[in-house]
């Protein structure tokens, strides 16, 4: 398959600033300790492993770069999608907390709940979150997992493939008329309303707990990368963002680990939901203003979440913005697989990443403004699957278990 050539819009981060030390603001946010508690409870879960990291050397050679690596995000926990680690271990978490606050002093680990220990108190626990769907899955699944109640916040776009998805693990699902932004602000107003535990990964507080949580399951992704990798370190990292979680989560490790050599950071975002892009271009949180709706379904907010924003102010390096036809074809294209690839399932959202790659890699002034060369050595952020099987047949063509075969 040919490359298209799509016009992307770029900006560059005017406060990224590589000699600037990971500092206590941004460890307040993230941090290693974080990663390595998080790391501890989601590495004993079952079913978990590390996600393939696929070296696409026929997309590498076609775009003249040095190597091209695609994390693929949709083989994991069976959730297929990077949530999967996010939202569960907030829900671990909130249990956690919860059952400290009810003056159990033991340390109470995934395993013991998931044994059914402290069930009684458990079950009474409702967690609730507003989602387009891959969060909403991964919350509804832990409160399964560790025994709790679920209520799920789905606004008006989400499709019905991905309410079964989410409905399968047992939450309750209350609809929401309007946007992604409206469905957060119904899910905190009943939460606060019921005493429910809030379990969601966007908040205006750059302070807020569980969103912080949320990031850090993330940072696992970053850090297998580093594993993966022969010398340990890409030269860029491609990566999409909603509210901007995942983008400053993958940041912060790096920034964390490596400090001044960390990897260039580049931020793809659909052009109708590019909040980061506007806030990075701004140097503050800025506002989409109306209608947010993109085939990119899982990336339309219109407002950055601030607790990302804390650690992406500096460490993001440009942003990319995509036209809405650049998702659809870098779906087929990895489907099929670019001169001898591995063919990959990548959903609207999770191929992104990938699309934002193609689009700056082909195009001259992009490239001087990435430093993209010869000898780059870039990793694609694959953050989901077929995560809604209709939607991924009407725009490849086919079934995704067809294109895995
Ligand atoms: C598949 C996928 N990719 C990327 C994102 C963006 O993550 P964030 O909202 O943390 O920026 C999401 C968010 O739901 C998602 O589901």
């Amino acid at each position: 398959m040919e490359l298209k050539r799509f016009e992307a819009l770029a900006t560059q981060n005017a406060h990224s600033d590589r000699s600037r030390p990971y500092g206590e603001s941004e460890r307040r946010v993230l941090s290693h300790e974080g990663f390595r508690r998080a790391h501890a409870e989601i590495s004993s879960w079952p079913g978990y492993g590390e996600t393939p990291l696929i070296d696409l050397k026929g997309l590498a050679q076609q775009l003249d770069v040095g190597k091209v690596f695609y994390k693929d995000e949709g083989q994991r926990l069976g959730l297929k999608s990077f949530k999967a680690i996010g939202g569960a271990y907030a829900v671990l978490v909130i249990l956690q907390e919860y059952l400290a606050a009810q003056g159990i002093t033991d340390r109470v680990t995934a395993g013991d709940l998931i044994a059914g220990k402290h069930r009684a108190l458990v079950q009474q626990v409702i967690v609730a979150a507003a989602t387009d769907g891959n969060h909403g899955r991964s919350v509804a699944w832990g409160a399964q997992l560790f025994g709790c109640q679920c209520v799920i916040y789905l606004h008006a776009h989400v499709s019905r493939a991905r309410e079964s998805e989410i409905a399968r693990f047992g939450a309750r699902i209350v609809r929401v008329k309007g946007h992604y932004d409206d469905s957060v602000l119904a899910c905190a107003a009943d939460c606060a309303a019921n005493g429910w535990h809030l379990a969601g990964d966007t908040s205006n507080d750059p302070g807020a707990h569980v969103p912080a949580l949320i990031m850090q399951g993330y940072t696992l992704i970053a850090d297998e990368i580093i594993g993966q990798l022969e010398n340990g370190k890409p030269t860029h990292v491609f990566v999409q963002a909603g509210v901007g979680g995942l983008a400053a989560a993958i940041a912060a490790h790096y920034w964390e680990l490596l400090g001044a050599e960390r990897p260039t950071i580049v931020v793809v975002e659909p052009q109708r939901a590019n909040c980061v892009f506007r806030s990075i271009a701004a140097g503050r949180p800025t506002q989409v203003p109306g209608d947010t709706n993109t085939v990119m379904a899982c990336l339309a907010a219109g407002e950055v979440s601030a607790p990302a924003w804390v650690i992406m102010r500096h460490a993001v390096d440009s942003v990319i913005a995509l036209p809405e036809e650049a998702a659809a074809e870098a779906m087929r294209l990895l489907a099929s697989g670019v001169a001898g690839d591995p063919p990959i399932v990548a959903g609207e959202s999770g191929c992104a990443a990938t699309a934002g790659l193609i689009a700056a890699a082909l195009d001259p002034k992009l490239r001087d403004l990435l430093g993209i060369d010869t000898q780059s050595r870039i990793v694609a952020i694959g953050s989901e699957g077929a995560t809604d099987e209709e939607t991924y047949q009407r725009i490849v063509g086919r079934a995704s278990e067809s294109v895995a075969a």
